[in-house]
């Protein structure tokens, strides 16, 4: 009695394990894709993996004269080898656009790329006072959106910086008061649109590499950034208006409710 139960027991168990080597087993034939393996990945759609394809300055027997890359279209210009003419720049607002977007491309336009005044260079900067865009309602609404974003974290959504952002009073500097008059004023190296602009793509460093502010310029692109700096000046002119400067309805409203909305 005693040995059969044993035996039985053996058997089942002997079952069991066959069962889970069974299962391992067919796991592993079913790799799937994302799954690491030495083997060559199986395909099911080889020909949307490896599609025919002529890599340039390569030979082929495609074409007669052997070469991958074909020749320009005859009088086809490649964008960005020649200046649009000034004449036509200044007449038609589509030339102009042309011309504004192959600029950007090329960064020709130190100004609206980099901040700096035309001629001055990043090693010895001189930024410039104004920003090179218009100021429309369209640039602020979109300086507000990448703010509240990108820059609200630390300086907080009005720009005073200190404890007013949730990453803000964690960082291990204290982020700055965008609101005080150093950045106001034009006339000092970092009131100036261009500085603002600067920050804004490169951040601030320390002398010895080390991250003080981290830079923007992977997220936040060159128009994106003038429009920061157009928001952050509307932001100082809401923030700095004399209350004898006000419209009388908000200064009725300020004195009724002590400027609590
Ligand atoms: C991760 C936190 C953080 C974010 C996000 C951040 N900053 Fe800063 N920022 C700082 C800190 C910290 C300082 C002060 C650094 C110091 O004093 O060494 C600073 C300083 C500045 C200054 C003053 C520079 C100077 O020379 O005094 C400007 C202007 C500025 N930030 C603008 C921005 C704008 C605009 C954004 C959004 C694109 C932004 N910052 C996003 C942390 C941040």
């Amino acid at each position: 009695m005693t040995t059969t139960t044993t035996q039985s027991t053996r058997h089942a168990a002997g079952l069991a394990l066959g069962a889970v080597a069974l299962l391992f087993s067919a796991a592993g034939m079913a790799g799937c894709r994302g799954d690491r393996t030495d083997k060559p990945p199986r395909q099911f759609f080889p020909d949307m993996d490896q599609q025919p394809k002529l890599k340039p300055q390569s030979e082929t027997q495609f074409f007669e004269d052997s070469r991958s890359q074909r020749p320009l279209v005859e009088r086809s210009v490649p964008f960005g080898s020649h200046a649009v003419a000034a004449e036509s720049v200044a007449s038609d607002a589509w030339a102009g656009m042309i011309q504004a977007d192959r600029d950007r491309m090329l960064k020709a336009d130190e100004t609206f790329s980099f901040g700096i005044v035309k001629g001055s260079t990043m090693a010895e900067p001189e930024y410039v006072d104004y920003m090179p865009v218009q100021m429309t309602s369209e640039l602020i609404a979109r300086g507000k959106e990448r703010f509240d974003i990108y820059c609200s974290a630390c300086h907080g959504y009005t720009g005073h910086g200190g404890n007013e952002g949730t990453v803000g009073r964690l960082w291990s500097y204290a982020p700055a008061n965008l609101m005080s008059e150093i950045y106001r004023d034009r006339s000092t190296f970092q009131g100036k649109d261009g500085y603002l602009f600067h920050v804004i793509r490169e951040g601030l460093w320390r002398p010895d590499g080390g991250n003080r502010m981290p830079a923007y310029k992977h997220a936040i692109n060159e128009q994106d950034a003038w429009a920061v700096v157009a928001y952050l000046r509307v932001l100082q002119a809401a923030q700095g208006v004399p209350f004898d400067q006000l419209d009388p309805a908000d200064q009725a409203r300020l004195e009724t409710t002590g400027g609590n909305p």
